[in-house]
């Protein structure tokens, strides 16, 4: 029914009204205020009124919603509805951990739970359209957008991005607490050469088939309304006027229905990358290239009209681009109410509600990662005398939100020091080093407090006489994000001297990590006792981190990405390929540093809790090659409940394309009681045991076969089996 709608609207539509569609503008204009009467907010209002606009970005609440809606909807010829898009990324008003964060707790009900009350916020401010989830895989943790995507593995990816596809659309897309979803950035981004922002990207087939493509292809299959490519160019075509990547495998291969979107003004830049001669050459190139919505780039809007009537892009790849877009539209039910999502007493219910903020904690606790625990330091006793808190992120209420936290309102977190408070008041506070000097916003560069050691007087003073010391450090808020590449990852400014010089008078000491990014920190892995990775965890971070520290929440958190032990090892990742030279040689010549270990300091996988589990009685029944048992008992052999995630690791040692030394495929997160166990099965079919080839084929190889299950990449116990 939705097809013929389309169809028929398509048919009453003239070529300018199509190219509307086609055409999505920023609206950071103040829309309650009045019309603007000159410049580029008067043309875009001139143009919402014509239909030359089919979607808006960054306009958010139900009156500022409706405002633009009545405009197209009463004034222009057709009424076409707008969609209202927003970087939804994690959460709206009620923050949620950084999807980084998230992805640690490899908990894909709860990553699910909490895109569902992103959605639910959202869309009860007038939002229909997150861009949300960006699935890029990401291996080296200079690169600022890391905290934006679910880390290194691609099949932890693939489940994470459809976790969160099904959390934002629901079951149900025309009700008006469920938004569309956007994969990007198609493709490649999180390959950005050597950590830099916007940076070309070299991607080989393999890597691009077997790393790169498997989340995008795992969210076309679920059914992600809209696709964002990406401003990078790959192997020299940029992301937006690429060809292959949109029409041969996206809509081609993948038979992906939804719509594509260019991310801000990439087509735009296509000029810059030395691809596109001027704007005209853009408009046409990404149009032709299977970009359908441009956002921002004022390239379609003002050429695409021309070049149709020109013979430059065929009149079919307007109406399909259009198609497209329209029965999103119509899958949301903008047709029937274009006002659904504007409604002032939803919004101010939705805005906040308690189960969000329950959903917010329950997500953080799940997130954090408990990196060491030497001689059971923690838990913490409520009845623990002199706690002596330091750091500047201990007080902070804003750094914890983390980046891309666009809807929510500044200093909104609960501190590390007010979720203190609800276990102990046992505790003095010095804040020690500040870790940026001045404000930050999204928008600005974040300057790093490089001398100002003002405060270590104090906070030295105070950890000589404490029973232990927790030592909130880290990164701010905004020193992660786009824009947000960093040469150095250690601990910013001057808090590497401060925990330093803490550590000479005090070793009893708790190290509480906020970041955006895998950190490398050796130093603290060798000398701190107990180090906890609290990442950024949104509105609830204080109290989760307090949960955790006191152990009323045990933690149960996996990396999603290596932790490297320096800089120089970037990109790091466990799913490797095997080197000619692999095996540890007394003589130089084999495949490693000669001023550092090729391991990272913590690797994918690994994640400690208040208890341990042992794993024993590892079968494989291979019996049936479609359907390979792999049965392992865990048991809990601690005195307190946990959770734990088993992983299944697999290589193949001989292909016609060499595979990776291991690779994730199959987990599992279950709880158990002190000293209770249990048999966790998994199923490799040939999803699992197959790789693309480098002629981008789906291939299972017959042969011998390794695995390895256990609690990390790095251990475990291992079996094998061979299929014919
Ligand atoms: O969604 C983002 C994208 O990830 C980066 N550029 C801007 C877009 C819209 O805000």
């Amino acid at each position: 029914v939705i097809k013929e709608k389309v169809q028929a609207l398509l048919q009453k539509m003239t070529l300018e009204e199509k190219v509307g569609q086609m055409n999505q503008y920023n609206g950071f204009w103040d829309v309650t205020g009045p019309t603007p009467k000159e410049g580029n907010a008067k043309q875009k209002y001139d143009h919402l009124r014509k239909g030359l606009v089919g979607a808006v970005l960054n306009v958010k609440g139900n009156e500022d919603v409706r405002k633009l809606q009545e405009i197209v909807v009463k004034e222009s010829r057709l009424g076409i509805p707008l969609l209202f898009g927003f970087d939804v990324i994690h959460g709206m008003k009620t923050v949620s951990p950084i999807p980084l964060a998230e992805a640690a707790s490899w908990d894909l009900i709860a990553i699910q739970q909490s895109a569902r009350v992103a959605a639910t916020e959202a869309s009860a401010m007038g939002i229909n359209w997150t861009f949300a989830p960006m699935v890029d895989i990401t291996r080296d943790a200079r690169w600022g957008r890391c905290m934006e995507g679910a880390g290194e593995d691609p099949y932890l990816g693939s489940l994470i991005g459809v976790a969160r596809v099904k959390g934002f659309q629901g079951d149900d897309l025309a009700a008006n607490n469920t938004i569309a979803a956007c994969a990007k950035h198609f493709a490649g981004y999180g390959f950005a050469e050597a950590g830099r922002e916007y940076n070309a990207i070299e991607l080989g087939t393999n890597t691009m088939y077997n790393v790169v493509f498997p989340p995008f292809k795992a969210v076309a299959n679920a059914d992600v309304k809209s696709f964002m490519n990406s401003f990078n160019t790959v192997n020299g075509i940029p992301a937006t006027g690429n060809r292959f990547l949109q029409r041969d495998i996206l809509k081609g291969a993948w038979q992906y229905k939804g719509f594509v979107v260019s991310d801000w003004g990439s087509a735009g830049e296509m000029v810059a990358h030395g691809f596109a001669s001027d704007l005209k050459d853009a408009a046409m190139l990404a149009a032709n290239a299977g970009s359908d919505m441009d956002m921002e780039s004022y390239a379609y809007v003002t050429y695409l009209k021309e070049l149709v009537e020109a013979g430059k892009v065929d009149m079919k790849v307007i109406d399909e681009a259009v198609g497209r877009i329209l029965t999103v539209k119509y899958e949301l039910g903008l047709f029937d109410d274009p006002y659904k999502y504007c409604n002032a007493a939803r919004e101010k219910e939705m805005i906040y509600n308690p189960a969000h903020i329950a959903a917010s904690l329950d997500m953080a606790k799940r997130s954090i990662v408990l990196l060491k625990n030497e001689n059971n330091l923690l838990p913490l006793k409520k009845s623990q005398k002199n706690i002596v808190v330091i750091g500047a992120l201990a007080n902070d209420k804003n750094s914890p939100l983390g980046s891309w936290r666009l809807g929510s309102d500044d200093n909104t977190a609960v501190s590390v020091l007010e979720g203190l408070k609800g276990f102990t008041n046992n505790f003095k506070y010095a804040k020690g080093a500040d870790v940026i000097v001045g404000k930050a916003s999204f928008t600005e560069e974040v300057k790093i407090n490089e001398t100002d050691k003002s405060g270590f007087k104090e906070a030295i003073a105070m950890a000589k006489t404490a029973e232990v010391v927790v030592m909130v450090l880290g990164e701010h808020g905004f020193q992660s994000g786009e824009g947000r590449s960093r040469t150095q990852i250690g601990l910013p400014g001057v808090q590497q001297a401060l925990l330093e010089e803490v550590y000479k008078v005090n070793k009893n000491i708790v190290l509480v990590l906020m970041n955006g990014r895998p950190l490398a920190l050796p130093w603290s892995a060798a000398n701190i006792p107990a180090i906890v990775e609290a990442w950024q965890l949104g509105s609830q971070t204080g109290n989760a981190v307090a949960q955790v520290l006191f152990g009323a929440y045990n933690p149960s958190g996996k990396l999603p990405m290596s932790f490297p032990r320096s800089v120089g090892q970037l990109p790091i990742y466990y799913n490797q390929l095997p080197t000619g030279r692999g095996a540890v040689k007394p003589d130089v010549f084999w495949s490693h540093y000669t001023d550092e270990s090729n391991a990272p300091l913590y690797p994918f996988g690994f994640g400690l809790s208040y208890t341990t589990f042992d794993y024993s009685n590892l079968k494989v029944d291979a019996s049936n090659p479609q359907q390979i048992k792999v049965i392992v008992t865990v048991k809990n052999t601690g005195t307190v409940a946990g959770e734990e995630v088993a992983q299944l690791y697999l290589n193949d040692p001989v292909a016609s394309v060499a595979r990776p030394i291991k690779e994730l495929k199959g987990f599992k997160k279950f709880a158990l009681e002190a000293g209770q166990s249990t048999n966790i099965e998994f199923t490799l079919t040939n999803n699992e045991l197959g790789f693309y080839n480098n002629e981008g084929n789906f291939v299972v190889e017959p042969g011998a076969f390794n695995i390895m299950v256990g609690g990390s990449s790095n251990k475990g116990l291992t079996a094998s089996f061979t299929i014919q």
